[in-house]
Formats: C-alpha cells, sequence, structure tokens
C-alpha cells in the first residue's frame, strides 16, 4: 500500500515534471503565434456558420444556391466588384438595401434588392460568408468596421 502510493506520488512528480521541461521552452512561441493568428485570421467559424445559416435563409432566394443569381434580374456574387472592393458598402445593402445605398443603380435590374438584416453583426457574418464562397477567394470585414452605418427603422 505504501509503496504503490509512494510509486504514484513519483510517478505524478515525474510527469509534471517532463510537462513543465515540454512546455517551459515551447511556451512562448505558441503564445506568439496565437496573437499573430488573431491578427490575420479573419472571421471565426462562429460568424462562417452563422453567415451560411443567413445565407440560407435570406439570399439564397434571389442569388441562387450556387451564389450566380439569375442573368438580367439578380446579380451574381462571384467575383462582384461591389462585394470585393467596395465591401461596406455590400454590408450596407444588405442592411438598408439596394436603393437606398450609392452607387447601386437598381435601374440594371428589374427590382432593387430590399434590406435583408437589422443589425450588423448579422451583415458582416452573411458578407464574410458570401466573400469565402462562390470561388471568391477570402477577404473580410469586421463588426468594427462597420459601426458606423446607419440602419434605417424598420
Ligand atoms: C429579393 C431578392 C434579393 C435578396 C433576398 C438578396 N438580394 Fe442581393 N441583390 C439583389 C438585387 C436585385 C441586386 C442588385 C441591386 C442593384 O444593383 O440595385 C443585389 C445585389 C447584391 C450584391 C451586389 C452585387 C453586385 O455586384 O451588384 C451583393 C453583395 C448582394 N446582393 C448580397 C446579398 C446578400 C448577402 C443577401 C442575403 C443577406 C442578399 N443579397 C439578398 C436581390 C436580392
Amino acid at each position: 500500500m505504501k509503496t504503490k502510493t509512494l510509486l504514484i506520488a513519483a510517478f505524478s512528480g515525474l510527469i509534471s515534471l517532463s510537462l513543465m521541461t515540454s512546455c517551459g521552452g515551447g511556451q512562448q512561441t505558441s503564445t506568439e503565434t496565437t496573437t499573430q493568428v488573431e491578427q490575420t485570421a479573419g472571421p471565426s467559424a462562429e460568424q462562417m456558420v452563422r453567415g451560411e445559416q443567413l445565407y440560407n435563409e435570406k439570399c439564397i432566394a434571389c442569388h441562387q444556391a450556387n451564389g450566380q443569381g439569375l442573368p438580367n434580374v439578380f446579380p451574381t456574387l462571384t467575383g462582384s466588384d461591389f462585394l470585393l472592393n467596395q465591401t461596406k458598402m455590400a454590408v450596407a445593402q444588405v442592411i438598408n438595401g439596394s436603393e437606398k445605398v450609392a452607387g447601386q443603380t437598381a435601374i440594371k435590374y428589374p427590382a432593387p434588392m430590399p434590406p435583408q438584416v437589422d443589425n450588423y453583426e448579422d451583415a458582416v457574418a452573411v458578407i464574410n460568408y458570401v466573400l469565402n464562397n462562390f470561388d471568391n477567394n477570402g477577404g473580410f470585414i469586421t463588426v468594427d468596421e462597420v459601426k458606423d452605418i446607419e440602419i434605417d427603422p424598420r
């Protein structure tokens, strides 16, 4: 009994010792990596899940499951200059609709895009989702970057 306890104590001591040594050197590097990842990673997994959910709930009816829209009725989201280069305006459009957002001409399409969501988090999530799907290869926008967009009263 006593020997067993001693053995366990010695063993766990050995484990914690080896844990300490293995962490010791590596610790600093792993902290640095984490900081770097936070700065460059872009949208979180949760945000992409939310974005996909919103897309399937709201956007799919017009922009279709493949994001290609319908010729002359709903624009494709693949390689959209507006989406890729005026991303903040695209967020504003998802919130307030295309009639409201400067630079978008509903004239090209039979009807404008109606407002889709009423908050920054959802608008950013769905735009980040679209930016990283349908052969659009990445980019993202943060909620902080769009907080000065005025949300029209519903
Ligand atoms: C009722 C149909 C409809 C729905 C639903 C819809 N859109 Fe649109 N969308 C349009 C139309 C029409 C345009 C073109 C508007 C214009 O140019 O005035 C457009 C344009 C866009 C554009 C700009 C594309 C370009 O190059 O002009 C983006 C980005 C976009 N929509 C994203 C979304 C997202 C994201 C959702 C879902 C949250 C969504 N749309 C829901 C009809 C819709």
